[in-house]
């Protein structure tokens, strides 16, 4: 295909037989569980990326306006302050609210790349198309990729800076964010940033009908992963007989999503070779969506080596923005 801009690269680093091994093993894993449990990740097929960017536009969900809202607020600043040649995204998806960083660095005269990385290709090429035909003079890199796994497939050299949006670290439990946010430290250097967006602690009722909308929305995206197991594993589940559940964890501060078996099930996993049982009323772990206090990304932040700079938080104190340096 050809393309408008001509700086445009796609580097697959997670490639088709890489993506479905890892399904598999992933799969085999949290069906063979008590409790049964699947890796978030798996939601964002082509469907699902798309079932993500309505669950943004939700009267219900308020993280992605509110984190726009603190990006029109901050992003000059930012942008002044960081002087990055290049903006490396994690977990892109389709880049909306990034458009308004890369403009505050464009008009501070510093910008020259912009690096998406997100597992799901679809929504990158997407994203990508997009942003040549808006962007013609910016080197435009994305990476297929899992952030979990492999952000050394990152360019190095220029001044660069990481942005993590969307409060999508919430989505990686405890020990994996350590890792998660170790690993960015340790492809940084000293001086470079990090642009992390948090979702923060705030009432339950708030909370759970940003992750239960009444139009259904986020419950088709969750039962999506099953038909992602359907066609990648060649599985049997019935999508509509589960149903979405979303529960606040007041213990761990984060929002669990759930599918719940409605009825006795037992489902076959073809390219598994595996059987596995749901008992009525049986729940399956989807997702996580953890939630923060101001002192604890401060606090998480620097057990990874990055010193707080500056932070904006919305008037109702319902999500962050945290510009962080390398130290
Ligand atoms: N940053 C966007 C999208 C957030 S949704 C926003 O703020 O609106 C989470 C995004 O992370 C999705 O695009 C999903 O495909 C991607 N993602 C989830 N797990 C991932 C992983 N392990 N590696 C890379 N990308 C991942
Ligand atoms: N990063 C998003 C969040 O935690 C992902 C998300 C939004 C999500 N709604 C969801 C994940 C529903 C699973 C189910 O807010």
């Amino acid at each position: 295909m050809t393309r408008p801009n001509r700086l445009t690269e796609l580097d697959v680093h997670l490639t088709a037989a890489d993506a479905e091994a890892a399904l598999r093993a992933d799969a085999r894993a949290g069906l063979t569980a008590d409790p049964k449990e699947l890796p978030p990740k798996y939601f964002y097929d082509a469907r699902g990326s798309e079932l993500f960017e309505e669950i943004t536009e939700l009267p219900e969900y308020y993280p992605t306006r509110t984190e726009r809202a603190l990006l029109e607020e901050s992003v000059a600043a930012i942008a002044e302050a960081s002087g990055a040649d290049t903006v490396v995204e994690l977990g892109s998806g389709s880049s909306a609210k990034t458009r308004l960083l890369l403009d505050a660095f464009r008009a501070a005269g510093t910008l020259r790349r912009y690096v998406p990385q997100d597992v799901s290709e679809a929504a990158l090429r997407g994203a990508l198309d997009a942003l040549a035909v808006e962007y013609p003079d910016l080197a435009l890199h994305g990476v297929v990729g899992d952030f979990t796994k492999d952000l050394t497939a990152l360019p190095t050299g220029g001044r660069r800076m990481i942005a993590f949006l969307g409060g999508t670290i919430g989505n990686l439990r405890p020990a994996e964010r350590t890792a998660f946010l170790a690993h960015v430290r340790s492809v940084l250097e000293p001086g470079e940033q990090l642009l992390l967006g948090t979702g923060l602690v705030i009432d339950e009722p708030t909370l759970l009908a940003a992750y239960d909308d009444t139009a259904g929305v986020t419950a088709e995206f969750n039962r999506n992963v099953l038909h992602v197991l359907n066609r990648e594993l060649r599985a049997d589940f019935l999508p509509e007989a589960f149903s979405h559940v979303a529960a606040w964890d007041a213990e761990h501060e984060w929002i669990e999503m759930r599918l719940r078996a409605e009825k006795d099930m037992r489902v076959w996993v073809e390219e598994l070779d595996l059987a596995v049982d749901f008992a009525e009323g049986e729940e399956m772990r989807t997702e996580i969506s953890a939630k923060f206090r101001p002192a604890g990304v401060r606090e998480m932040l620097a057990e990874a080596g990055f010193d707080l700079g500056r932070w904006w938080a919305d008037e109702d104190r319902r999500f962050a923005l945290s510009l962080a340096t390398a130290v």
